[in-house]
């Protein structure tokens, strides 16, 4: 494999990321070998239910409508047209030509999303909860998973029972700050959805062996290497009220493209 080479990077936040309805998108391009890759994250937050309405039906495919319509609780509806929107937003990112609602993203095995009807091997993650939605669409030779989490207290103890003790040391080398709680577990669930298997294998496969500080100006950006997982890397940014963690292939230091796409001032 060859080595990554950044290319040029373009972000879209029209000032908007200091008000409540917040937006923002930033692609990548780069190279791996003789190849030239793209990356497209897409971050919202979410959308009222006028907005919501507008967004699915203009981004939509009519069968991800109709699965997302046949939700009977509404808090899975409404995450499932948010994550739909943010993923075909960043899709269209990186293949601005084809219109999002021609192309749908399907569940595949153990819960992974995968889009269709693409020219190019591409793929997707998607993360949603009532506060942000997040997604990602990155090349297959260049598997990524994306994750953002409200930081909230009601979190902490939730977060601490599936820390290891190493985990745990590292949080309270850091004061046992919420940020640090929530960046610990949003870069473990980013690395659950880029190797596709998510939480059904043991959580000491993600277990985070060191955290260090990559940038602090114009934003902190940590970066999170797995003891296990040594083949990727999480870098881990704060955004207003959450906390957004991407995982993606730790060789040749890619980190610092990736950094292009999480610099999001
Ligand atoms: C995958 C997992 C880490 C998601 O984390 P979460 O904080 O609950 O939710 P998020 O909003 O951040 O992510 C949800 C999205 O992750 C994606 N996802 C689910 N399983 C995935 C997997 N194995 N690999 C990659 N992405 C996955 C989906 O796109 C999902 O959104 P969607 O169902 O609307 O398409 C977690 O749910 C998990 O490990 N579950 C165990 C596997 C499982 O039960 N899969 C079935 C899920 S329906």
């Amino acid at each position: 494999m060859g080595e990554f080479r950044f290319i040029k990077g373009d972000r879209t936040n029209e000032d908007r990321m200091k008000n409540t309805k917040e937006f923002f998108q930033s692609t990548i391009h780069f190279s791996l070998g003789n190849e030239e890759l793209a990356a497209g994250l897409t971050l919202f937050t979410s959308l009222s239910n006028e907005g919501l309405n507008n967004k699915t039906l203009e981004l939509l495919h009519p069968e991800e409508i109709k699965i997302g319509g046949g939700y009977a609780s509404e808090v899975r509806r409404r995450s499932f047209f948010n994550g739909r929107i943010v993923g075909k937003m960043a899709m269209n990112q990186v293949f601005p030509g084809i219109p999002p609602a021609a192309c749908r993203i399907i569940t595949g095995s153990i819960g992974r999303p995968v889009i269709e009807a693409l020219p190019q091997p591409y793929g997707i993650s998607i993360s949603h909860n009532e506060l942000w939605n997040a997604g990602v669409c990155f090349p297959l030779s260049v598997p990524m998973g994306i994750d953002v989490e409200t930081i909230t207290e009601k979190n902490r103890a939730i977060i601490a029972s599936i820390l290891s003790d190493h985990e745990k040391d590292l949080c309270s080398s850091e004061g046992d700050t919420l940020e640090i709680i929530h960046l610990l577990w949003t870069a473990k669930e980013a690395a659950a959805k880029a190797i596709g298997l998510g939480f059904l294998v043991p959580t000491a496969w993600y277990e985070i062996e060191f955290i260090e500080t990559l940038r602090t100006e114009p934003q902190r950006i940590h970066q999170c290497r797995f003891k296990n997982l040594s083949v990727f890397t999480a870098l881990t940014v704060e955004i207003p009220g959450a906390m957004l963690s991407i995982a993606f292939p730790s060789e040749n230091n890619f980190s610092q493209t990736m950094i292009s796409l999480l610099q999001l001032t």
